[in-house]
């Protein structure tokens, strides 16, 4: 069972919900959060809905039974598109929050209503993705790209490239939107964050880029409050403990965040250099 103190879990197919956490550390600065890159299972963004389906749900089960969180933050678009309800209806009790592509606010932005929504091929396909148009952003067109070399990219090469090749990386994706005339771009896929600065930089300056990390910063902070979940911790941080991080972890130094990967074998350099870049300790396999 869960209580204040409980972790919030997120959940990614890889290291795209790194950004979402450190919006939600930023905006919840009292909670303990675990993490969960589904390794075994990446990339989403190529395989069927079925499978998504089938992944997300087992890997989440499975990261609930681990660490018992009192919400789960879907940091995927494929997996929250193609499989929130299944993820919903196997998570009875818990919080779940999903995250999706800003079409709202993308909307509020856009002067030439033409939006560019750059994302994983599933889920630029997904029927959801045209609700959100149609719900949100009617009189706009949506130019949808699917992007899937870039989703490789950021999960196996970002650590350690030059800015040049970051740059290189999304420019084609870049080019055919503005080629279609959009003047904002959505990140539409949580990996796509770890490049927002590059997009900024090859799209120029009369292109806003959008994301989703605050919007679901605030509906997770908004659901802990509707449910009186916002955590406790902070209290004893103010009665004289300097840093929650280090004084919560079970060995004194390391970060008491914990990342979770599924799959066999240790973190890598790669998952290893992430959990450093975000203050994450390894805290084994699942399930
Ligand atoms: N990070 C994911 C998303 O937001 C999917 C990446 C993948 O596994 O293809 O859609």
């Amino acid at each position: 069972m869960h209580d204040l103190d409980s972790p919030i879990a997120f959940f990614d197919s890889g290291v795209g919900g790194l950004p979402y956490l450190e919006a939600a550390r930023r905006l919840l600065p009292a909670e303990r959060f675990v993490y969960l890159a589904d390794r075994a299972g990446f990339p989403y963004g190529t395989k069927s809905p079925e499978r998504v389906r089938d992944l997300a749900v087992g890997a989440i089960r499975a990261l609930v039974a681990k660490t018992a969180p009192k919400a789960v933050v879907i940091a995927c678009n494929t997996a929250t598109e193609l499989a929130v309800d299944a993820i919903r209806a196997d998570t009875p009790g818990l919080i779940v929050v999903g995250t999706v592509p800003a079409i709202k606010p993308a909307a509020a932005l856009s002067r030439v209503r033409r939006i560019g929504v750059v994302a994983t091929e599933a889920a630029v396909a997904a029927d959801y993705l045209t609700g959100l148009a149609s719900a949100w952003a009617a009189d706009c067109e949506l130019v949808r790209i699917g992007d899937a070399g870039l989703v490789d990219f950021v999960e196996r090469r970002l650590l350690g490239s030059t800015r040049d090749e970051r740059l290189r990386a999304v420019a084609p994706s870049v080019r055919a939107m503005l080629e279609r005339g959009v003047d904002v771009i959505v990140l539409g896929c949580t990996h796509f964050l770890h490049l927002s600065e590059e997009f900024g930089a090859v799209a120029g300056p009369g292109v806003s880029i959008v994301d989703s990390r605050d919007g679901v910063a605030a509906r997770l902070a908004s659901r802990l409050d509707e449910e009186g979940l916002r955590g406790s911790v902070g209290a004893r941080r103010t009665g004289g403990c300097p840093d929650r991080r280090d004084a919560e972890s079970d060995r004194p130094g390391e970060p008491s965040d914990r990342l979770f990967l599924t799959g066999a074998g240790d973190p890598g350099p790669v998952y290893g250099g992430f959990a450093e870049r975000f203050g994450l300790s390894w805290a084994g396999c699942l399930p």
